[in-house]
């Protein structure tokens, strides 16, 4: 059993700026890399009603921090972002214009793989011609959602972006991830500690309004 103690260090994780810098300068996968710069360790303070989740003991497993399901191709952002300097907006492009966040199409990885990239790795080339398979066919990839939310949650990543929040603050160090793990709660208590401190509104029907 996790004591108090443990419960409220847990919620007050700090941090550094320097593991940042140097992460971004690095191309090896750091210990503790994936979670550095997010937003109070990805935890929600101790008052938070779903306390118990941030432990993952109870809960569903894909609202649980750790979540990274298989994807139908082996998408790496390793690859594309950190070894390729790709901009996340090139693929996401709607995240300063919409409150969602697109997830690419498949006519957009077709840019680079249709003919030029065929990948190194024989894992590599299986699943480029996976991708190939799918745009031949016309079919969306089937992406498993990482960050999985409840329905009656309003959330906005339009606002959050011009407000200069950055990505690693909620998702953490991408550019690190093989593949996409969820190392956030992104529970209303964690949210709430965030909004408190940037003076952004705590009202209920901001986050649970309707549209
Ligand atoms: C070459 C295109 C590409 C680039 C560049 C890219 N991504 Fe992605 N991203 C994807 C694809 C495809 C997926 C869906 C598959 C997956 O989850 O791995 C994805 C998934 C994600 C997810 C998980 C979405 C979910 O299901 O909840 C996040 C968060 C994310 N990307 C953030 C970023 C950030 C931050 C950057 C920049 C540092 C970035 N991406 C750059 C293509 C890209
Ligand atoms: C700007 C060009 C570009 C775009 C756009 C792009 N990729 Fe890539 N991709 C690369 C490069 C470069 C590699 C490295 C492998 C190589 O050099 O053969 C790669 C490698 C891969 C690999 C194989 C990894 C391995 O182990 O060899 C997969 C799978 C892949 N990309 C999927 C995608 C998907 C899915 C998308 C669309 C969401 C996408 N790519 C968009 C340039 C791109
Ligand atoms: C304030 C926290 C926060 C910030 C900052 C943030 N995201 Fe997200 N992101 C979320 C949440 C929460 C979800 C789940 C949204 C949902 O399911 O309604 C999400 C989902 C996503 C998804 C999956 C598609 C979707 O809309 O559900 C992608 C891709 C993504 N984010 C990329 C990015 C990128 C790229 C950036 C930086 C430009 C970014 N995010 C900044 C919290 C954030
Ligand atoms: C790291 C800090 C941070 C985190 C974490 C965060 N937010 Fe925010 N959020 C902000 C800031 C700053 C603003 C103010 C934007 C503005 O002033 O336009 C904001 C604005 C918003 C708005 C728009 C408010 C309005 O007045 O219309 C909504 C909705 C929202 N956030 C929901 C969420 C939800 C839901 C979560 C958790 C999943 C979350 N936020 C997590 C910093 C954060
Ligand atoms: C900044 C955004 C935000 C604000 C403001 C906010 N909530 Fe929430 N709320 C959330 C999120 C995110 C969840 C989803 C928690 C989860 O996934 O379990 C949630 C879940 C809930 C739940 C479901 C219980 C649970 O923990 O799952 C209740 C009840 C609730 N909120 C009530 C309120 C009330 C009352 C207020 C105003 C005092 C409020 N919320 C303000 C983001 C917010």
């Amino acid at each position: 059993m996790v004591t108090a103690a443990a419960l409220f260090l847990g919620g007050r994780g700090s941090i550094s700026t320097d593991a940042i810098a140097q992460s971004a300068n690095s191309t090896e996968y750091p210990a503790s890399g994936k979670t550095t710069g997010v937003f109070n360790d990805g935890k929600a303070a101790l008052w938070d009603l779903s306390i118990w989740d941030h432990f993952n003991y109870f809960g569903p497993v894909e609202r649980q921090r750790g979540y990274a399901p298989e994807q139908p191709i082996n998408f790496s952002h390793v690859i594309h972002v950190q070894q390729n300097k790709m901009e996340c907006q090139y693929c996401h492009w709607s995240v300063a214009k919409a409150g969602y966040a697109a997830v690419p199409e498949v006519q957009t990885c077709m840019g680079c793989h249709a003919a030029l990239v065929a990948g190194k790795s024989e894992q590599g080339k299986k699943d480029i011609e996976k991708l190939k398979e799918y745009y031949k066919n016309g079919q969306p990839i089937p992406w498993v959602k990482v960050h999985v939310m409840p329905d009656y949650l309003k959330f906005n990543h339009k606002r959050h972006v011009k407000a200069g929040v950055s990505c690693q603050e909620c998702h953490g160090q991408i550019p690190e991830m093989a593949k996409v793990e969820r190392v956030s709660t992104m529970k209303m208590g964690w949210c709430i500690d965030c909004h408190r401190q940037r003076g952004a509104s705590i009202d209920c029907l901001v986050c649970h309004g309707h549209k």
